[in-house]
């Protein structure tokens, strides 16, 4: 284990067998034939995007749309500005945006709000890991969760501390002294 981690939350064999189920579950969710954008919000869901991506078996595109609403820090600014927009189309076609945690809500209600103007055919969301006491943004709606998980700041799995852990393949707490 990294010497930074104190408490492994989540292991790599719960997140596979998850991430497998989720797949299964937004397989079914689209009749065949479905035109299906997958929307990764960078950098955080890169790993549960591709991961989750194999398990589902309609043709899906792939894009990244890159918001910011973090520092370097572990509290929310709640300010939040674009900074890579997606490259498709995507009117008349089936958003599924894919995030790492949803915390606040914030980054995500901005996010919606600025993809419904484009008439799609639908979006909705699935994410690895929500933390719902966290909520601000009252007005999402999650479609697909992962896990819930406690007001804790996590790590590992696409999710990182000021971008270092991204590659744990698991989902941990770190220790309180790699914050000082
Ligand atoms: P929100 O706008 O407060 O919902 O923030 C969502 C974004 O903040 C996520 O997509 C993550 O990038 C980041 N974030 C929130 N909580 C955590 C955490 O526990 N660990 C790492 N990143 C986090
Ligand atoms: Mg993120």
């Amino acid at each position: 284990m990294n010497k930074d981690i104190q408490e492994i939350l989540i292991s790599t064999a719960d997140i596979n067998k998850r991430v497998e189920e989720m797949g299964t579950e937004i397989t079914k969710a689209y009749p065949p034939g479905a035109d299906i954008v997958l929307v990764c919000i960078l950098r955080g869901a890169i790993i549960f995007m591709a991961d989750l991506a194999r398990q589902i078996k309609h043709n899906v595109a792939f894009d990244f749309m890159d918001v910011c609403s973090y520092g370097s820090g572990t509290e929310s600014s709640g300010v939040v500005r674009i900074l890579k927009d997606l490259e498709e189309d995507i009117t008349d076609r089936h958003v599924l945006i894919v995030e790492d945690i949803i915390d606040t809500g914030t980054t995500l209600k901005h996010v919606i709000d600025i993809l419904a103007t484009r008439q799609p055919a639908g979006i909705k969301i699935v994410t690895l890991l929500d933390k719902p006491e966290r909520r601000i943004e009252k007005r999402i709606k999650v479609d697909y969760n992962g896990f819930s998980i406690p007001d804790r700041f996590v790590v590992g799995y696409g999710l990182d501390y000021d971008q270092r852990y991204r590659n744990l393949p698991y989902i941990a707490v770190l220790k309180p002294d790699v914050y000082t």
